[in-house]
């Protein structure tokens, strides 16, 4: 049966990709190799519209999330938080041996400067907050706490951009961050597997002398070998074809044709919501990515039962409003038409579970 996922992550992989992944192995200690990495990096900073350092590791994202609280958080970190990503920041921080001061927005709503000015002071050293908080479907104004956070502190800036990199313009080259963490398996529609980073030289250097770092996820380490093409430890060598492949296939869309359309899927999920239960998510900051829905008194699991029967997988609600909401993932390399299709199956569905 044809199967397609409207899922927030991992999400739908073009045929053509999982044959990119598909070609003989090499060896990552040669020649061959050092391009397919230096290829990589090249790529990824054509794609982000950046000259940062693009670090990258075998793991999920949460891999860098930890080598960035380990490496770019010396004693106290500002945890921003406003749904379950940003608490698990926090936490990541936390079980790392860092101080989190923990600042909380409502979920459903923004992070705005007032739930967190007060809490920054000289003492903080790094600030990092979620700009897509996939727990609630809204976008963060990325950029508008960035400048305030900057205003008043020199503490280093690390931003998780796991479900915003590559469906969202968060304009790196003037946002003035130190980290942007992402994976390959959400708006990149890749399988899960590689962890990636853009880093500033500020969290380069202070990563060299970072107190119990670690070994795999050490920014240090890890940029220490890709200044040679090389990864710190055997890489997922069949996972990067695939993200050489796509990042190749972004660049000839065009960035600004990729979050363009992003804005077109989002367009018609937001419309099919508002006609039933509306989104969680406050009018003006909802996510290019993921849509959080209300239920309303929608029985989902025999929706989505009936609906994965047709071949169509969406997601459960997260965290602490898991029994109220649903998500739709509508990223990657989904297009306006699948959304469409998607849309179609939904409403047949509902009328035949009435
Ligand atoms: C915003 C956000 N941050 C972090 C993560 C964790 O990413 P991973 O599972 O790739 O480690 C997720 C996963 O859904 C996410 O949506």
């Amino acid at each position: 049966m044809n199967r397609r996922l409207f899922t927030v992550g991992p999400v739908e992989v073009r045929e053509e990709l999982v044959k990119a992944m598909s070609k003989p192995m090499i060896i990552h200690r040669g020649k061959e190799y050092k391009k397919l990495h230096e290829n990589i990096v090249e790529k990824t900073r054509k794609v982000l519209d950046t000259d940062m350092e693009i670090l990258f590791v075998g793991s999920s994202a949460t891999g860098l999330l930890e080598g960035c609280s380990r490496c770019g958080v010396r004693s106290k970190a500002l945890g921003m938080s406003n749904g379950s990503f940003g608490k698990r920041w926090q936490e990541i921080s936390e079980s790392n041996g860092k101080t989190v001061i923990k600042a909380e927005a409502p979920w459903g709503e923004p992070i705005m400067p007032e739930h967190f000015l007060d809490s920054i002071d000289g003492s903080v050293d790094a600030v990092h907050f979620v700009s897509n908080e996939s727990s609630t479907g809204v976008l963060n104004p990325t950029a508008d706490i960035v400048d305030a956070i900057k205003e008043r502190s020199d503490a280093l800036v690390m931003v998780d951009g796991v479900t915003a990199v590559a469906g969202t313009d968060l304009k790196l080259r003037s946002l003035d961050i130190d980290a942007l963490v992402f994976g390959t398996q959400k708006a990149l529609a890749l399988p899960p597997g590689i962890a990636l980073a853009a880093c500033s030289e500020p969290l380069l250097e202070r990563s060299k002398d970072a107190k119990d770092a670690g070994y795999y996820f050490n920014l240090n380490e890890i940029h220490n070998k890709n200044t040679e093409n090389y990864a710190l430890t055997t890489p997922p060598v069949s996972l990067m074809y695939g993200l050489d492949a796509q990042l190749d296939r972004m660049l000839a869309e065009g960035m600004p044709a990729r979050y363009r359309r992003h804005q077109e899927m989002k367009a018609l999920v937001h419309s099919w919501a508002e006609g039933r239960d509306g989104l969680y998510a406050q009018k003006g900051f909802r996510s290019d990515t993921i849509s959080v829905i209300n239920k309303g008194d929608m029985p989902f699991d025999t929706f989505h039962s009936a609906l994965k029967e047709k071949g169509y997988e969406i997601s459960n609600g997260y965290g602490k409003i898991k029994d109220t909401t649903f998500r739709i993932g509508h990223m990657g390399d989904l297009t306006v038409a699948d959304i469409k299709e998607l849309i179609e199956k939904m409403d047949e569905t509902l009328e035949e579970i009435a």
